[in-house]
């Protein structure tokens, strides 16, 4: 072979080599392509499906809303103002402050309670017990003060931020979702054992309440063993005003508000 001939095989394999390569590139760049374009088009249709989760989610949340707004509290449900549900998935239209009565040293309730309130604290300590009101109307910038302490204590104590708060909503309501924004709920204890802890249902004014409340209209809002009805923890100082009639066919069914209203079955 010639020294000519050997130049231009090295040459035409030189540009082989070169071609392969480049083909090898593009055919790379093209399969990359294929994958982001088919990525972006999973991510896209994920980002629509979010948006429309989104929207059904804010729907849901202005029904709920304006089922517990002011205007329906005071006008449209003059008959159950005492049936209105609250809770973490149903707030309470934050503008909505019920008219007050003090009942206690700087404890409050919705003033349409008040008189069966007094009669229960009194008829309670003249049969000798010594109650404490630890909380009774809070407004919900109150709750919310609550509830962030709570859960700052729990950070404190090691929680991350979302364990931290999913905790506290299992002891305290959300801003804006608490009875206690009604005016309906009162914290009561014993004044000789005034924890918020299980052994306060071992007292004997949490006996006397559990036993007597619905007389006045209250019932016990979260009973021992219905955490997945209420989703609130065992709570035997907590009660809640629902009206007498509701309150005795509670206590006499053994069953939870939720369970009465047909609400919160998962
Ligand atoms: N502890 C009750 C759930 C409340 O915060 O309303
Ligand atoms: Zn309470």
């Amino acid at each position: 072979m010639n020294i000519r001939k050997r130049k231009l095989i090295k040459k035409a394999m030189i540009i082989g080599a070169v071609l392969g390569a480049a083909a090898g590139i593009l055919l790379t760049f093209l399969a990359a392509k294929k994958v982001v374009n088919s990525e972006r088009k999973k991510l896209t249709t994920q980002i629509q499906n979010l948006k429309k989760e989104n929207s059904k989610l804010n729907s849901a949340a202005d029904r709920k809303e304006s089922i517990n707004s002011a205007a329906t509290l005071s006008t449209k449900q003059p008959k159950n103002w005492e049936l209105v549900y609250v809770g973490n998935d149903y707030p309470l239209d934050e503008k909505y402050k019920p008219k007050l009565t003090e009942v206690a040293e700087d404890r409050y309730v919705d003033s349409r309670i008040a008189e069966n309130t007094k009669r229960m604290l009194k008829d309670g300590e003249e049969a000798g017990m010594k109650f404490y009101i630890v909380s009774a109307y809070r407004s919900m910038e109150d709750q919310k003060k609550v509830f962030n302490e709570n859960m700052q204590i729990r950070v404190n104590e090691g929680d991350s931020y979302i364990d931290a708060y999913y905790n506290t909503k299992k002891v305290i309501a959300a801003p804006n979702c608490s009875e206690h924004s009604l005016g309906l709920s009162l914290d009561i204890v014993s004044s000789e054992y005034d924890a918020l802890d299980e052994a306060q249902a071992d007292t004997k004014e949490a006996k006397w309440m559990a036993e007597n409340a619905y007389k006045y209209g209250f019932i016990l809002r979260y009973p021992k063993d219905k955490e997945k009805i209420t989703h609130i923890s065992f709570e035997p100082w907590h009660y809640r005003y629902v009206g007498k009639e509701v309150a005795e066919k509670i206590k006499s069914k053994n069953i939870t508000f939720e369970e009465y209203l047909g609400i919160n079955k998962d």
